[in-house]
């Protein structure tokens, strides 16, 4: 049921318009459009989206540390082989791909636990 109506909402604020946060190629402005909703707003997913979801969080040591522009737009092209995060080739535009990973990568990284 969570998981339905994270993608609902999805479909509703996103689309397949490639109109994400209007077309900017800001990738702050993509990513709190079209990724925030699962990942938070800082890049780590509430502890709701991480146990609904499995949503990984952006701003972890494991993550930063094989973290490359080429593996976030990968994700972001193809989603998760789980299917539980889309793919949104259709969504973003290659230059809003591009941006948005290179913004994941500034992420400030959480602290040690
Ligand atoms: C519907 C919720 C949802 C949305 C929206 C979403 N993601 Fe995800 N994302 C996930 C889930 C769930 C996973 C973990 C998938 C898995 O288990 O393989 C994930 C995984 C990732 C990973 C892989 C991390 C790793 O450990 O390799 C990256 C990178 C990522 N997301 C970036 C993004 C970006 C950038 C956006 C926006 C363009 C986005 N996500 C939008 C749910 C979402």
């Amino acid at each position: 049921m969570r998981r339905s109506l994270a993608l609902l909402f999805l479909v509703a604020t996103t689309g397949c318009d490639k109109n994400i946060a209007g077309g900017s190629t800001d990738g702050a402005a993509v990513f709190a459009a079209a990724c925030a909703a699962c990942h938070g707003p800082g890049g780590a997913p509430s502890a709701a989206m991480a146990a609904a979801l499995g949503v990984r969080d952006l701003t972890s040591s494991a993550f930063k540390v094989r973290a490359t522009p080429a593996l976030v737009m990968a994700q972001v092209r193809n989603g998760s082989s789980n299917h539980k995060m889309p793919s949104f080739a259709e969504a973003l535009t290659e230059p809003q791909i591009a941006a948005v990973a290179n913004y994941v990568l500034t992420l400030p990284a959480a602290p040690p636990r």
